[in-house]
């Protein structure tokens, strides 16, 4: 039965798990397999090119697993690899760009939207773009943030030094006054208390974690693809690096135990 084939999804570490308990939560009954390609990290600094390459070969491993829907859980893969995913793969392919940038610009009342995210994610124009196509009148103030994924992966979340790193990076989103903020990196649901403090109060923030979870739903239902049977669930995770360490930082990600972890190396 195709509905109990298990959905698909990739970030280039552990940061995707943001999304993983996002779909975790809205559709409990689906089977999971996540692969974390923590050899190749960060995909944030790398070019568009490079990363297309490792997405397809991910895709492609994915794919040969049997699943039934692709979701591309990285916001810098999603803004490069995207379109040539859906092209190249046999089954239905999600990221996150859409779902967040759709978000976004239902939430806005003063037009003008905030975008935080890799530096490849910033290049791409990813988010720039869907939102312009969707309403050209919105004011985008856009911000690279190269440094706050190893700061959340120390697992320094509240510390002050990336309190000062932040409060730096949001100054040209106060000075722009927006009123939307797209958190534009998986690693970002984890700093949200940090935003929400340091941003002018009533500044909305995007979670893309929850908004692709509910597109991945609705994706799910068109497609007759959504799992309604109550059974054992079962979630795998494969790595290209270290399994024991990413098992390590995804308890702090996922605030839980997570099952085995394989090691796989991906054929060039
Ligand atoms: N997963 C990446 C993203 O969401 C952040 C980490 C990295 O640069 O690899 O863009």
């Amino acid at each position: 039965m195709k509905t109990i084939k298990p959905i698909g999804m990739f970030d280039s570490g552990v940061g995707g798990l943001t999304l993983f308990k996002g779909i975790k939560t809205l559709l409990p009954n689906e089977n999971l397999i996540y692969f974390g390609d923590t050899a190749r990290l960060p995909y944030g600094t790398k070019s568009p090119k490079v990363i297309k390459n490792f997405s397809l070969q991910i895709a492609r491993f994915l794919e040969n697993l049997g699943i039934k829907v692709l979701v591309v859980a990285c916001h810098t893969a999603s803004s490069t690899a995207l379109g040539d995913l859906k092209k190249k793969i046999k089954i239905p392919v999600i990221g996150v760009i859409e779902p967040a940038a759709q978000k976004a610009v239902a939430m806005t009342k003063n037009n003008k939207i905030g975008v935080i995210g890799t530096k490849t994610t910033i290049e791409s124009a990813s988010y720039q773009s869907f939102i312009k196509k969707t309403n050209p009148k919105i004011m985008i103030t856009t911000v690279a943030a190269p440094l706050l994924v190893p700061l959340v992966e120390e697992g320094w979340v509240d510390k002050n030094v990336t309190r000062t790193i932040l409060k730096e990076y949001i100054l040209p989103f106060k000075k722009a006054k927006i009123d939307t903020l797209i958190l534009g990196c998986t690693h970002y649901p984890l700093l949200k208390r940090l935003f929400q403090e340091e941003l002018e109060p009533g500044v909305t923030l995007i979670d893309t974690s929850f908004e692709t979870a509910f597109h991945l739903k609705q994706l799910l239902n068109e497609n007759s693809l959504r799992n309604t049977t109550i059974m054992h669930r079962h979630y795998k995770f494969y790595v290209s690096d270290d399994p024991d360490k990413f098992a390590l930082s995804a308890r702090f990600f996922l605030r839980e135990k997570i099952g085995t972890v394989k090691h796989i190396v991906l054929d060039e």
